[in-house]
């Protein structure tokens, strides 16, 4: 049974995780590089719930009891005791593979791992460690106060109990829990990648203008956000990042980045996060 929560990282998705974990009451520890990520971290979920009491779906205890619940570190001994220790990094093998063999170091021998990542294997971060029973991939989305699914990755080694603790876990913050494979892209990105990289070539190739592509899907099937504008949302280069690793994997067009994409990575166009991708955010 889960009691007390790690995260490692504070940015967009470590403090969405950090912020649902403590909202449902459980204490959280935060581990990031330095104090000044993880103030920053606390700053964004410190907003998201005064926004919410502004609009009357939240009270100030319950704020001061969420934030409450969560603490700051610098140094991932000091998740040691937690019953879950949850990964939300930079999505690079190297730095989460040293980072779960220093936690499978100092964690007691029953915490559990796992990993936020949407792209990379996650039975090779479990085998950097000699707990690979005890390690799911559990990929919450963005923005995770929202987003009711989390996927809970099994590895080949993944034993029962954990996944079921890691379901039980997962519920208890309020999501709904979807069982995947650990293949590239999981069971949404697998899927979603695909249309988001097909939009772009659709867009390259002239079909129509970027507005109209994006009201096409958000009009025509209700989608909350159209194909270039939720390519925005997430990051080109996540998306770049993501499509490259399929294509690794399947060798199949379909997960082939349209030249466009690639050029406008390269050019730093990488959406909402530098304020310029397919949409102009300096306005
Ligand atoms: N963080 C937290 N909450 C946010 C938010 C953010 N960044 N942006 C908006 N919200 C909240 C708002 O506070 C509001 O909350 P309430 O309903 O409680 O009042 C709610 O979301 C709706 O917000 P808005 O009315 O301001 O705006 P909206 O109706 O346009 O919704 C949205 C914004 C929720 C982001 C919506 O556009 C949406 O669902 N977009 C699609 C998002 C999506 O597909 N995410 C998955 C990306 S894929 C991924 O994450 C996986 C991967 O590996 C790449």
């Amino acid at each position: 049974m889960i009691k007390k929560v790690g995260i490692v990282g504070c940015g967009q998705m470590g403090s969405g995780i950090a912020q649902v974990s403590a909202a449902a009451g459980y204490p959280v520890i935060s581990q990031e590089v330095s104090e000044e990520l993880f103030e920053k971290g606390l700053r964004n979920i410190t907003r998201l719930l005064d926004r919410a009491i502004e609009k009357g779906k939240l009270d100030s205890p319950t704020k001061d009891k969420t934030l409450g619940n969560i603490s700051g570190t610098t140094e991932l001994a000091d998740l040691a005791d937690c019953d879950i220790v949850i990964e939300a990094v930079t999505e690079d093998m190297t730095t989460k593979k040293e980072i779960f063999q220093e936690l499978d170091k100092v964690c007691k021998p029953e915490t559990i791992f796992a990993s936020n990542t949407s792209s990379l294997p996650i039975g090779d971060l479990a085998a950097v460690t000699n707990r690979r029973h005890q390690f799911i991939g559990l990929h919450f989305f963005n923005p995770v106060p929202i987003m009711k699914l989390v996927e809970l990755v099994r590895t080949l080694d993944s034993s029962e109990e954990t996944i079921s603790t890691a379901k039980e876990f997962a519920e208890s913050v309020g999501k709904r829990v979807v069982m995947a494979k650990d293949t590239p892209g999981f069971i949404v990105n697998v899927l979603l990648v695909p249309y988001l990289l097909d939009a772009i070539r659709q867009y390259e190739n002239g079909l129509a203008t970027r507005d109209d592509i994006d009201s096409g899907m958000q009009l025509g099937c209700g989608h909350p956000m159209g194909p270039l504008t939720l390519t925005d949302f997430i990051g080109l280069d996540t998306i770049l990042y993501i499509a490259d690793i399929m294509f690794e994997e399947f060798k199949d067009s379909h997960y082939a980045a349209p030249p466009l994409l690639r050029r406008m990575v390269n050019a730093g166009y990488l959406g909402k996060k530098s304020k310029r991708g397919f949409y102009d955010y300096n306005k």
